[in-house]
Parts: C-alpha cells; sequence; structure tokens
C-alpha cells in the first residue's frame, strides 16, 4: 500500500437496499428516485454508474434492526422510511455482477445471528457468481435492542461480549474457507469420473465458547476464498477487533482530528497485533452536495437540511444507542446522564463515546450537531474544483485511504460525482481504475494478483498450521 501523502484514494459508494441512506430523510425530495429501491433495474444503472465513473466498489448497509423509541417501533422512522424497510442485498450482488466487470461489492452482515457456516456458504456462493468481487463487512450489530425482540432473545447480548463472540465467528468461518478444501481437491475430469480428492477435503474441528462446528465444508474454494473482511464499529472494542481481523476499516468520520486519532489507534493496535499497520485500509463516509455552482449546491444542502427534524435525530439516535434524547434535561451533557445512572448503552458506543470529550455537548447541542448527520460521516459543499479540494484536504488531515459517498439524493448524487468530480481526482493521480478479471482484494491493496487473504494475515498463519 501506497502511504505517500498524494496516494490515489479508495472510493466506495454507501447504500443500503431501503428508501435512503445514512438515517435521514431524503427521498421525497423531488430530486431523489430512492423509493425506485424495490425495482432491479435501478440498482442495475447506479451500479453500471459506479463503474463508469472508476468506483472501486458498491457497499451495501444493511441489518434486521429499527429504531426503538419509548419501547415500541419508532412513529418517525415508519413515517419516513429512515432505517426501517429494507431488503437483503445479498441476493441483488450476482445480478448486478453480471452487469458490470470491475466494481466490487461489498455486503455487511452481522455476526452473532446464524451459524457461521451459514455465512460462510453464502460469501463462498458470493465470490465465485463475482468472480472474486465480494467483500463482508463484518458487524456486531445495530439496534441490538430490536434484533434481540425479532430474533426471540430475552435480552440483549452485552455490547463485549458481542465483540468475543465475533471473534470466534470470523475465525470459523475462515476456517471454512481457508483450510476445508486443498487448492488441488477439485478435480472434475469428464475421463476417469472423479469429481473431487476425498484427500484434499479436511474435517473441520472447532470447539469456541460461543461456537463448535465437526465436519465438513461443502463449498469448493473460491477466487479469493475469504472475501475481503472489511469492518465497521469504532468503540475501543470495535477498534480493537478491525487491528486483528479486518482488512478495511470503515471508520465512523466525526471531526478530522478525531478520525485522524481513530485511523493512528487502530494502525497502532494492528501493529501490536503483529500485522503491518499500512497493510490496513482505512476509509470513512462523506457526504457531497456538488452543483456546477457553489451556489447551487448550498441551496441543494439547504433544500435537504429544511427536511430534517429533532424527532428523526432522536429516532436514529436512539436506534444506536438506546439513549432516547428527546427524554432527557437538553442542558445536561450525556456524561451526567451517565453517571446519574441512566440508559447505558449495551447497543454500539461510538455515538455514545464521541459526545464524551472534556468540552462535551449538551443534549440540546447533540441534537443540533445530528440533525442532517444521521449516521453519516464528513459533510462537504460546493462545486468540483472545491470537492475534489475538500476531499485531498481530508486525506490529509485523517490519514484516511478513501471514502465511501453517503448519496443524498439519488441517483442523480452519484452521477454528478462521478461526471464532475472524479475526472478531477483522476487527473490529480488520485484515482486507480479497475481492471476486468481484478479480485476486489487486488485492487483494495493495491497489489495485482492478491486474491487471497495472505500469509500476511493472522488470521491465516495460526489456521494452516492447526491440526485437522
Ligand atoms: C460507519 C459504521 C457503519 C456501520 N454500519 C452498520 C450496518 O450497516 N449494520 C449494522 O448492523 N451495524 C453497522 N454498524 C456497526 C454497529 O453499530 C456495530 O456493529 C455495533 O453496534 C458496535 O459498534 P461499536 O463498536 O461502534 O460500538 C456500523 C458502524 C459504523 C461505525
Amino acid at each position: 500500500m501506497n502511504r505517500s501523502a498524494d496516494k490515489a484514494l479508495h472510493f466506495g459508494v454507501f447504500e443500503v437496499m431501503g428508501p435512503q441512506v445514512g438515517g435521514t430523510y431524503s427521498w421525497a425530495h423531488p430530486r431523489s428516485e430512492s423509493a425506485n429501491y424495490l425495482n432491479t433495474d435501478y440498482w442495475i444503472s447506479i451500479a453500471q454508474t459506479l463503474e463508469r465513473a472508476g468506483f472501486d466498489f458498491l457497499f451495501f448497509a444493511g441489518g434486521y434492526g429499527y429504531p426503538i423509541v419509548d419501547g415500541d417501533l419508532s412513529e418517525v422512522a415508519v413515517r419516513h422510511g429512515i432505517n426501517f424497510s429494507g431488503l437483503d442485498p445479498d441476493y441483488l450482488i450476482p445480478v448486478l455482477a453480471q452487469h458490470t466487470d470491475t466494481l466490487g461489492f461489498v455486503v455487511t452482515q452481522s455476526t452473532g445471528l446464524d451459524h457461521p457456516v451459514q455465512l460462510a456458504r453464502r460469501f463462498s456462493t458470493l465470490d465465485h457468481l463475482t468472480g472474486g468481487r465480494i467483500g463482508w463487512n463484518i458487524v456486531t450489530g445495530a439496534s441490538q435492542n430490536a434484533v434481540a425482540e425479532v430474533f426471540g432473545h430475552e435480552r440483549m447480548v452485552p455490547h463485549d461480549t458481542r465483540y468475543e463472540m465475533a471473534a470466534e465467528y470470523v475465525e470459523l468461518a475462515a476456517r471454512y474457507w481457508e483450510t476445508a478444501w486443498d487448492d488441488d481437491a477439485l478435480v472434475v475430469d469428464r475421463a476417469s469420473g472423479v469429481f473431487a480428492r476425498r484427500d484434499g477435503i479436511h474435517r473441520i474441528v472447532y470447539d469456541g465458547k460461543h461456537y463448535r462446528s465437526r465436519g465438513y465444508y461443502g463449498a469448493p474454494p473460491s477466487p479469493q476464498r475469504t472475501p475481503v473482511l472489511f469492518q465497521a464499529g469504532t468503540s475501543p472494542t470495535g477498534r480493537a477487533f478491525a487491528a486483528e481481523h479486518a482488512e478495511c476499516v470503515f471508520v465512523q468520520a466525526t471531526t478530522p482530528a478525531r478520525t485522524a486519532a481513530a485511523v493512528t489507534d487502530i494502525r497502532r493496535l494492528a501493529a501490536e497485533a503483529g500485522r503491518d499497520a499500512d497493510s490496513i485500509t482505512t476509509m470513512a463516509g462523506l457526504t457531497v452536495f456538488l452543483a456546477e455552482t457553489e451556489q447551487r449546491a448550498v441551496e441543494l444542502a439547504a433544500e435537504f437540511d429544511a427536511m430534517q427534524t429533532d424527532e428523526i435525530v432522536a429516532s436514529l439516535y436512539a436506534g444506536n444507542t438506546g439513549i432516547d434524547l428527546l427524554a432527557l434535561d437538553p442542558d445536561r451533557t450525556l456524561h451526567q446522564v451517565l453517571d446519574a445512572g441512566g440508559p447505558v448503552g449495551q447497543m454500539g458506543t461510538s455515538n455514545i463515546e464521541r459526545f464524551l470529550d472534556d468540552d462535551a455537548p449538551t443534549v440540546r447541542e447533540i441534537l443540533d450537531q445530528l440533525r442532517g448527520l444521521g449516521t453519516r460521516g464528513f459533510r462537504i459543499v460546493g462545486d468540483p474544483i472545491q470537492i475534489a479540494d475538500a476531499i485531498e484536504r481530508l486525506a490529509a488531515e485523517t490519514d484516511l485511504d478513501g471514502f465511501l459517498i453517503e448519496p443524498v439524493f439519488e441517483p442523480v448524487d452519484l452521477e454528478d460525482f462521478g461526471r464532475l468530480v472524479m475526472p478531477i481526482l483522476r487527473e490529480r493521480g488520485r484515482l486507480r481504475d479497475g481492471e476486468a478479471g481484478c479480485s476486489l482484494r487486488a485492487r483494495i491493496t493495491e497489489q495485482p494478483g492478491h486474491d487471497r487473504l495472505g500469509d500476511a494475515h493472522p488470521a491465516l498463519p495460526a489456521l494452516v498450521s492447526m491440526p485437522v
């Protein structure tokens, strides 16, 4: 990986197979067509737009959760379709792969819900069907209170236990992918009628604290074997998990300074875990209000902002953290709420910790800060040159390796970014275009032919030396 200040940057697009992204309200705006998310052609057209523009991948967030406020499904979430109503993008990926050649795809799947073998087989299948263009965004899951009730669990699994389970989950999945079949075990020789070599297929024996497995894995090795391992979740435990397991980390962007600190911390933890810190790709979300003129871009941002309300902010924040901001004293800080024994986050904690600095904002200030922000990362507004400059500045300030564009009005925002900003970045040497036949891992690591997890990943030597 090239870590110079003027390195090429990676670009993905943050999507959800739902009405809109980012926990904000935009689908009803006249510029937006995202209410078409149930239509396959809508997605094919977006994937083709991204491939033409030179994006590395299309990323799908997702999950089974929804915002709960006051003990029940949030009214505003349903009314405006905010983090409620979503489909499973897994089924979309093979369709989009058929209509693209170089674009990668990353799908978020939470650990802790199904058995690792179920997830492993889904990703083996997707890696085959995309020709090695798939990544897995590992999360321990947002909106855990809703997930617990939907799955019929008595209570939420505590935050850090979820990460302990996730470590086993990934390790077992990687054993299926990396060790169950030898490279030459699949023979498929018509003349002899030999399909596969029995001595090339290995029994998986795994006795973890949370997961067990004894048996064989039926999916033959795919181009990458293990999907590119992304991770999202920036709490201290989340960062430690990322440093051990992730190849690409989706960092929760807040201020450039805090994001830079998170990036440094993840790299430091990775080095402590015996990894090459520079081998980890870090990316953050980026919302772009872009137009041919700065004035029009400012107008678009204002039109979007006018659609957002405190109820939307509070619903989303409750869905992320379990804390209902509108039920709190607006003049107190979260420190005071937590110290007073108020709601304590066993859900996502990144969005609590970011408001616990020494000069912590009050609840009212948090509502103001988050209005229009949702789960979005950085926000920039301007004409094409201003946007390209701002992206380069953010990359320099944070040491991030790239950005996930979080569209507001779709698909026009993506078309405009591809048409107006990507050519400028390309001209400045900031883009690395994809090649057909190149795996997502090779593209992200910038190493042609680097399709497999590789010995440098800490999971692999341990797996390979394991008795089978
Ligand atoms: C930038 C970012 C994106 C995320 N996307 C998702 C997602 O799509 N689905 C999901 O269930 N969790 C998602 N999460 C992660 C959950 O919030 C996380 O797995 C869990 O709640 C613990 O996160 P924490 O380490 O930040 O506390 C995301 C987190 C971040 C920081």
